[in-house]
């Protein structure tokens, strides 16, 4: 399940290219979210998959046709417009693109779009040269205009041969759209920073010291401020996680890197979450040349890496300030001594020892302390869930922040 999308309805129409086999993996994958999913499709996409395909993995009856009585009666096109959280085009042709452009109606799907006033989401799919044609691209800016959450074509080979822009959005990516079009833009241009991942501390041009953070977590903090309309510059250390869209990203490799990404944005940001697990540690006097075996018997002395967060909590001036504490004892007493020692507004804190919580799984259990004395904690949730938990105690303290920033002598 996935709190974003669970008991919404999501009208998802199909219209007619080979990107439609894709449409099954998008029903499948929104059922399983947790999402009501009714289908509409156009003539065209009938060619390339079968309603009955759609009906089944969907669970709902499929629309067809506008002027057919019976799935009129049963379905009926105003309903479907009216029951809709959001109405979502995968795959879009530029033929639906030039219809829903110009409010023309001449089916159900089209008919639906025109009756619809729910977020619409359009995930183009289409030849590289029809997609660039001045027609598609004049209909695109006319839709985004109108405030449709377009998620781009990705480029390589396509199913006509060609090579370019015009293959279907990743079903993950479309599905991040989704949710971002039902969520609430209740941080629309709040500024954010957020630093993710580990940090690599080189011993060799081949070795390095390191911890077992994936990046899962700040990512996940990084999205759900997007899709509340936040402006993300998310820092990341090495991960294997696909890079967000849309947002700022600047990677890092070492916690002296980092802590000059996080300084040098420090003056474009009102909320700094700081997830990422910082070594504390470098090694003095990094060999430039691989160590041999043979040559030597190596010992690492450690040096102290910059604390970014202390470093950040003495500018902090109006900023909201989020630190994390990866704990395996004592959770709240070190939570609570990091709160106070670094300045911060709020610390999360997560048990990393625990198989199900903090380092590398997709699911986190946190307790939240705030400066104010605060405290709360979640059950055991999904990242993205922890994720939406933390920005509603961000939320939280932005009306207090800029209370004081307003009492604050000019
Ligand atoms: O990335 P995942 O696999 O999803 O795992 C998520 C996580 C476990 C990494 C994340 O939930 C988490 O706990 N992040 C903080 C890890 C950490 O470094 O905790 P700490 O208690 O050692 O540090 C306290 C705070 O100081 C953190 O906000 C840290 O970013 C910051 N710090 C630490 C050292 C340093 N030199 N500079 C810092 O800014």
């Amino acid at each position: 399940m996935d709190p974003r999308l669970e008991n919404r309805t999501i009208v998802l129409g199909i219209s007619g290219g080979i990107a439609c086999y894709k449409a099954c993996e998008l029903v499948r994958r929104l059922t399983q979210a947790g999402a009501q999913v009714r289908v509409a499709m156009t003539a065209s996409a009938r060619q390339f998959v079968q309603p009955m395909t759609l009906q089944t993995l969907s669970m709902n009856p499929v629309a067809t046709e506008l002027f057919d009585l019976t799935q009129e009666s049963e379905i009926g096109h105003i309903n479907l417009a009216r029951a809709a959280d959001a109405l979502v085009i995968a795959p879009a042709t530029a033929n639906i693109m030039a219809k829903l452009a110009h409010g023309i109606a001449d089916d159900v799907l089209t008919t639906v779009a025109l009756a619809c006033t729910a977020p619409l989401v359009i995930a183009p799919a289409m030849n590289v040269q029809m997609w660039r044609h001045v027609a598609t691209q004049t209909n695109l800016k006319t839709l985004r205009e109108r405030g449709a959450h377009i998620v781009d074509p990705g480029a390589g080979d396509l199913a006509c041969g060609e090579v370019g822009e015009g293959r279907l959005a990743e079903t993950e990516q479309i599905i991040e759209a989704i949710a971002a079009s039902l969520t609430p833009r209740s941080l629309q241009g709040v500024r954010f920073l957020i630093t993710a991942g580990p940090t690599r501390e080189p011993v060799d041009p081949v070795r390095y010291l390191t911890n077992r953070s994936s990046g899962k977590m700040g990512y996940a903090l990084a999205r759900a401020a997007q899709r509340r309309g936040a402006q993300v510059t998310l820092v990341s250390g090495p991960v294997s996680l696909a890079p967000p869209a849309g947002m700022k990203l600047i990677k890092v490799e070492t916690a002296r890197e980092m802590h000059d990404a996080v300084m040098g944005e420090l003056d474009n940001s009102d909320v700094i979450i700081k997830s990422a697990a910082v070594a504390d540690f470098a090694v003095a006097g990094a060999s430039e040349k691989k160590l041999k075996r043979r040559e030597t018997q190596p010992t690492i002395e450690l040096t102290p890496n910059p604390d970014i967060l202390a470093a950040v909590g003495k500018k902090k001036g109006q900023r909201v300030l989020v630190g994390f504490a990866a704990e395996t004892h004592d959770l709240k007493k070190y939570a609570r001594e990091k709160l106070r020692e670094k300045n911060a507004d709020l610390f999360v804190a997560n048990d990393v020892a625990r198989a199900d919580a903090g380092f590398d799984v997709d699911t986190n259990q946190v307790e939240l302390f705030f400066a104010d004395g605060r405290e709360e904690s979640t059950g055991l949730l999904s990242k993205d869930q922890v994720a939406e938990r933390v920005l509603d105690a961000v939320e939280s303290l932005l009306p207090e922040i800029h209370r004081r920033s307003n009492e604050m002598p000019a």
